[in-house]
């Protein structure tokens, strides 16, 4: 097991350059199980959770050609329909193949995923979505065994008490594609994520309006083809590196990004009256001795995202005053407070809001990291705290961020990666 070992104190300054999403490429990996002819997909981002997707579609008879700057996946009618815990444990996106391989082979059987550290996170919406289109839905021996002979379109409302949910209407999304008639999913997400599964299932020949509303509208089809799709750039790992450089720069210039997608963070950091720059496909932020408090609460898209919210904290710790973040999306996603306040931050859970006491200079200690997000709010944090932070446990990271390490330190951060030998 590796751990990150980070000297703060050097300011960041210089361009890194953002890598395709995560979570945009996850759904589109599943939904790859629909297609009929051969599909191509560029900017994948070569991340753990992407190779644990790849050897799953592979157990699911999917041959993948690692073609450098893309993937190649041809997938057959026939084949397994069983996606085992084994897989699905060690990534929760991986419930992202019930509604595909119910299309596609009329039958799914997907392990529940299984604990997770920022909170609850069930499926039921995904499970109501599916049974809604006419599927046979049992849950049995920790597996979700879903069959139909024959989806049907029809109106599902699929918000829950969080709001919309962005997998559970990727999954409906890709069973509706082969579904007689058509659907409609009110309530849906909006997320960027899901326009990028939209524009996807275009290009395979799925008829699809109202992405990026409330409101999705499929088409299905009998026949789903192939083509070729660009993963658009993540913008979680863009708000992370912005945030970054409004901590520990400096200047730095945040390439190949969507702003658009970012317009929340970008409020946010105005009124803290950071200095920000935004181009079309660039934001460029000047560090500032001076971060003005602020309030916010994580919401769905277009709100702020609760993938930025560890990272955020991170920031406010050194802003001029009381900071409050509310978290409506996972209620429980607090789980780096306490390591923040060892690096000597000043930051109080009152339910699900945290309350951040600005301007307390943090100093460089043992860490661990609990999940990808927290992993990171570690590492910012470790960029401006005096001496040697160690953060343990850094496979976290490596699901969801791109050579980190090496990113931040052409930025000119002291962060080394190194084995850790008390494997903690
Ligand atoms: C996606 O998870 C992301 N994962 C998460 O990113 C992200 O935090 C989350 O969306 C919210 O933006 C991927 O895209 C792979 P949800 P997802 O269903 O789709 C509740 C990261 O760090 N809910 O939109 O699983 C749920 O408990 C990860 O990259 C139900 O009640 O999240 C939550 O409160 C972590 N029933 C809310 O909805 C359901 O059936 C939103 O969750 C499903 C969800």
């Amino acid at each position: 097991m590796d751990k990150l070992v980070i000297r703060g104190g050097t300011p960041l300054s210089g361009k890194v350059r953002v890598s395709g999403s995560k979570n945009g490429a996850l759904p589109i990996l599943f939904a790859t199980l629909l297609a009929e002819d051969p599909v191509v997909l560029r900017n994948v981002p070569r991340l753990v959770d992407i190779r644990t997707t790849q050897r799953m579609l592979q157990e699911l008879d999917v041959q993948i050609t690692d073609e450098k700057d893309a993937l190649k996946f041809v997938t057959p009618a026939e084949g397994t329909y069983t996606a085992s815990y084994q897989l699905v444990r060690r990534m929760r996106a991986s419930v992202s193949a019930l509604g595909p391989l119910l299309a596609r082979r009329g039958r799914a059987r997907v392990s529940l995923p299984g604990g997770c550290a920022i909170g609850q996170r069930p499926i039921d919406l995904h499970l109501k979505g599916i049974r809604a289109l006419g599927a046979e839905i049992q849950i049995r021996h920790g597996y979700v065994e879903a069959t139909a002979r024959q989806l049907r379109g029809t109106t599902i409302y699929l918000s829950g008490p969080f709001g919309s949910t962005v997998l559970g209407t990727a999954n409906v999304m890709l069973a509706a594609t082969r579904a007689k008639g058509v659907t409609v999913i009110d309530g849906a997400a909006c997320e960027p994520e899901i326009v990028a599964l939209a524009q996807f299932l275009r290009v395979l020949g799925v008829p699809i309006e109202g992405e990026g509303t409330h409101c999705l509208r499929i088409q299905g089809v009998d026949r789903v083809g192939g083509g070729e799709f660009t993963i658009p750039p993540d913008r979680i790992e863009a708000g992370t590196y912005v945030i970054a450089g409004a901590m520990a720069g400096g200047n730095v210039a945040v390439e190949a990004c969507a702003p658009g997608h970012l317009r929340a963070l970008i409020d946010v950091l105005q009124r803290a009256e950071v200095p920000l720059e935004i181009g079309e496909d660039f934001i460029h932020v000047h560090g500032t001795p001076a971060i003005r408090p602020v309030e916010l609460a994580t919401l769905p898209y277009p709100g702020f995202p609760t993938d930025l919210q560890a990272q955020l904290m991170a920031l406010l710790c050194r802003a001029n005053g009381v900071s409050l973040i509310t978290e409506k999306v996972y209620p429980d996603r607090f789980m780096h407070v306490a390591e923040l306040n060892r690096l000597g931050a000043q930051i109080r859970k009152e339910g699900s809001t945290a309350i951040i006491l600005g301007g307390h200079r943090l100093s460089g200690a043992d860490v661990m990291a609990s999940d990808l997000r927290a992993s990171a709010c570690l590492v910012l944090a470790a960029l401006i705290a005096d001496g040697e932070t160690e953060i343990h446990r850094i496979y976290h990271l490596d699901r969801g961020y791109v050579r980190m390490e090496e990113k931040l330190a052409g930025l000119g951060a002291d962060i080394r990666r190194e084995d850790d030998e008390e494997g903690v």
